[in-house]
């Protein structure tokens, strides 16, 4: 056991206990400072506080590893599938071949939504952006599923999950069909998680839709490569959310609204655009210089991660992928050459190396994204789908945990004072 920690405050010593999780850097539990000395700690951010204990998924950003359950990341999108990862989150081990094909099945019997949602669709205005649909339609759940909100029963909760993780594609291909004003697919669940969700996007009535096996297996890599990532804004949104009890899709369409901002998972949009901006490489070095000049506020897009500071390993496989598309539909894509010059450029640039600011998982994301035919109004469209997963497994893993409660942080108070009211018609 580590030696505790000792902290001194007004003149006392105080000792708190110091937590080893299996790997990673130790923990300094201060659940009774308060009790015991008054004071708060001070910490905007999280930067330095670990809000949960979690067995799921495990970062080491100086490395450049991230594992789910134990399995390395690039070697889950090597071999594996999204289905298999999404049990794997689930459930906490590789599930046995009979294992994968019940659990695929089960989440193809929750494929539909209740036929009065696609109302809900009508409400929004043409031109509304998917994620703001996402939020209102994956909130609206709440109101239709009532056989799967009792929380503290694990086989409701169970069946919340699966209901999420199968109509998140539905409801995805319904948002960009609405914008593009064609009409809603139903699923087809002789396809894949996948490849369905492929046809209820690109599908229409009129022709037969023939799902391409590369296409398929690149989008299944990317739902993998997004589908968990420790306590980050929107999975701590989401925790918080489903602190107080709260209704499992009610918790996960927060989980959405926090995904949706440029800091987050809007990012992918933000580098394709920043790459189109640039254009060719030839324009490289002034964006370059821009990035590194303290007076303009311009960053490269797609680079740098508060927590690697190594490769991100989702990056690797997203360049990997790009080729295997670009492969696949026999498209060249002038906009991946600028990105892999301009990847080559700063990684020899001293200013990149020495704040250690590599390529991140958007980076290249965007190119593949726009290859298979989204706009970009629908990359966080994607990457709310495929992180629907992780949410409820943490959002499973918080409800059984035995020390959560309910989420309520502390404040350094800097307002006024206590004074007394003055009456409008004497101010
Ligand atoms: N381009 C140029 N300089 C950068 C970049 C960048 N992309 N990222 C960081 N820096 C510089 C900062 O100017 C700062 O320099 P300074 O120390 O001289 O002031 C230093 O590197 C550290 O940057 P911070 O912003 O303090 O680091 P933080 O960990 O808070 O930010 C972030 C991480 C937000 C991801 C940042 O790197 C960034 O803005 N990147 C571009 C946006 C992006 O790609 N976001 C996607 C993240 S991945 C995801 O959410 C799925």
């Amino acid at each position: 056991m580590t030696e505790a920690a000792k902290l001194t405050l007004s003149g006392q010593d105080h000792d708190y206990p110091v937590l080893s999780g299996s790997v990673g850097p130790d923990v300094v539990d201060i659940r009774k400072l308060y009790g015991q000395t008054g004071a708060f700690t001070y910490d905007p951010g999280f930067t330095s506080t670990a809000s949960c204990q979690s067995k799921l998924t495990y970062i080491d950003g100086d490395e450049g590893v991230l594992l789910h359950r134990g399995y390395p990341i690039g070697e889950l999108a090597e071999q594996s599938s999204f289905m298999e990862v999404c049990y794997l989150l689930l459930n906490g081990e590789l599930p046995t071949a009979d294992e994968l094909e019940k659990f695929s099945w089960t989440i193809s019997r929750h494929t539909m939504v209740h036929e009065q949602l696609a109302q809900f669709f009508r409400g929004f205005r043409r031109d509304a952006h998917p994620m703001a649909i996402m939020c209102g339609v994956v909130g609206a759940l709440s109101a239709f599923y009532h056989d799967s909100t009792d929380i503290h029963d694990p086989q409701q909760r169970m069946i919340a999950s699966h209901r999420l993780i199968a109509k998140m594609p539905t409801i995805a291909a319904m948002a960009y069909k609405y914008s593009v004003g064609q009409p809603f697919l139903y699923p087809d669940n002789s396809l894949s998680y996948t490849g369905n969700f492929l046809r209820m996007t690109f599908g229409v009535p009129a022709e037969q839709y023939e799902v391409n096996p590369a296409v398929e297996k690149a989008m299944d890599r990317i739902f993998i490569l997004h589908a968990d990532h420790e306590q980050n804004a929107s999975t701590s949104t989401v925790r918080l959310a489903g602190s107080s009890g709260a209704n499992p899709f009610a918790c996960i369409a927060a989980g959405i609204a926090c995904l949706w901002g440029p800091a987050h998972g809007g990012a992918n949009e933000a580098a394709l655009n920043m790459l189109h901006e640039i254009g060719t490489p030839e324009r490289i070095p002034e964006f370059i210089a821009r990035a590194k000049d303290k007076n303009d506020p311009f960053r490269l897009m797609g680079f740098g991660h508060r927590v690697y500071k190594n490769y991100d390993p989702r990056a690797t496989v997203m360049q990997k992928t790009v080729r295997e598309v670009f492969a696949a539909l026999n498209v060249q894509d002038p906009l991946f050459e600028t990105a892999l010059r301009l990847e080559e450029i700063a990684l020899s640039d001293d200013y990149f190396v020495e704040k250690k600011l590599f390529p991140n998982v958007d980076f290249y994301s965007g190119v593949i994204l726009s290859a298979i035919g989204f706009p970009t109004s629908m990359f966080t469209v994607l990457f709310a789908l495929a992180r629907t997963v992780g949410w409820v497994a943490q959002w499973n893993e918080m409800i059984t945990d035995p020390d959560q409660k309910i989420g309520r942080p502390r404040q350094l108070y800097t307002g006024p004072t206590q004074r007394a009211y003055v009456p409008v018609g004497q101010r």
